[in-house]
């Protein structure tokens, strides 16, 4: 006889690395191209939810006959969208449709709720169309909020596209200084880019997905650049001053233990200075950037909404080429 059961968890737990290959299985079977997440990386997300800062977490293994098949993560944050649990879930693709998904998914909605949540949201990674995560959020009654665009961009880049974009966005943008960090956000601009942060969660689209403005200051970004080094990234940053106040930046992430492959994170223009190819400008600088510093990166990946022309101008300029989408869903409790 078949036994299942579901087994709450953590990243010391000696069914973790079992959990952390279903993601693995699941991610080698969507996107064969793509280097799996590193156990190394849930292991240090698992220990930041448990550590009580801005946000915590559970995790839940699906274990069928002593194997773990399935696996679950919320993540609840603390200071804003506080009626929110965000929802991953994977059933290693051995298992599928034996209702397994469903199960760890009524699970999940039981326990956001417990936590007080009222919606629950998830990202559905759509290489091709037809996806299974799709058709499982549609049978369960999900609704599909925001549509975002992946573009990779393959390196080294074009050297001749960008000196002349780098040639343009000086000119266009004389009036501001460009200055670039790594990891750490100097101590005089912290609070300029804790406002940036929050006009992220405003300014970009967010199409109908249920959240909103996030609480951000000094203190919570130096916590996410510790908890970033902690998950063994190193984040490249550009930013713009206008009169000594940023007034934009932009962040790239790479993977230390898996450096092939960067992703393009936040990048965000205060309204009033936008017109200035300051996204451009700051892109190609932290392009630079990580050719000096990692070589050994090969593709930057990066989401947008095709509502969200600016930026998609800006990095098809880049070179950067569509590879699939990203969507991202919502259901209320
Ligand atoms: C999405 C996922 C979790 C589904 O797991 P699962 O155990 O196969 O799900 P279930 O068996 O409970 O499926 C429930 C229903 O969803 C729909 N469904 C699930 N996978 C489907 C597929 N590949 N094609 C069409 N419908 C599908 C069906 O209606 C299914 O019911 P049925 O089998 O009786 O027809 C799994 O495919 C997965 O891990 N995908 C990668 C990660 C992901 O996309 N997660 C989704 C985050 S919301």
């Amino acid at each position: 006889m078949v036994t299942s059961r579901i087994v709450e968890l953590g990243p010391d737990d000696d069914l973790f690395p079992a959990w952390c290959e279903v993601w693995t299985a699941a991610q080698r079977a969507e996107r064969p191209d793509d280097p799996p997440r590193q156990a190394g990386d849930h292991a240090a997300l698992g220990r930041e939810l448990l550590a009580g800062g801005s946000r915590s977490g559970t995790h839940r293994a699906l274990v069928v006959d002593g194997a773990v098949v399935g696996a679950l993560r919320l993540i609840f944050t603390l200071r804003d969208n506080t009626g929110v649990a965000t929802l991953d879930l994977a059933v290693h693709p051995g298992h599928r449709r034996r209702g397994l998904g469903s199960r760890l998914l009524s699970e999940a909605g039981r326990l956001a709720a417990a936590r007080g949540r009222t919606s629950m949201i998830a990202d559905v990674d759509e290489p091709v169309p037809d996806n299974p995560g799709r058709a499982f959020a549609l049978r369960h009654g999900w609704t599909c909020d925001l549509l975002e665009t992946r573009r990779d961009l393959l390196l080294p880049p074009d050297e001749e596209r960008l000196a002349a974009l780098e040639a343009e966005a000086a000119v266009a943008g004389a009036e501001y200084e460009l200055v670039t960090w790594r990891d750490r956000t100097p101590d005089h601009l912290l609070d300029d880019r804790a406002l940036l942060w929050r006009r992220m969660t405003t300014d970009a689209p967010q199409g109908d997905l249920p959240v909103e403005e996030e609480d951000w200051d000094g203190g919570r970004i130096r916590e996410w650049e510790a908890n970033s080094l902690a998950r063994d990234r190193t984040v490249l940053s550009a930013g713009a001053l206008r009169d000594g106040r940023l007034v934009a930046f932009t962040d790239l992430h790479v993977p230390l233990a898996q450096p092939e492959r960067a992703q393009q994170s936040g990048t965000l223009v205060l309204g009033e200075h936008r017109g200035h190819r300051l996204g451009a400008r700051m892109k190609a600088a932290v392009l630079r950037d990580l050719a000096a510093a990692f070589p050994q990166v090969r593709r930057i990946t990066t989401y947008n909404s095709e509502g969200n022309r600016p930026m998609v101008a800006v990095n098809e300029a880049l070179g950067f080429r569509p590879a699939g989408q990203l969507s991202c869903w919502s259901t209320r409790l």
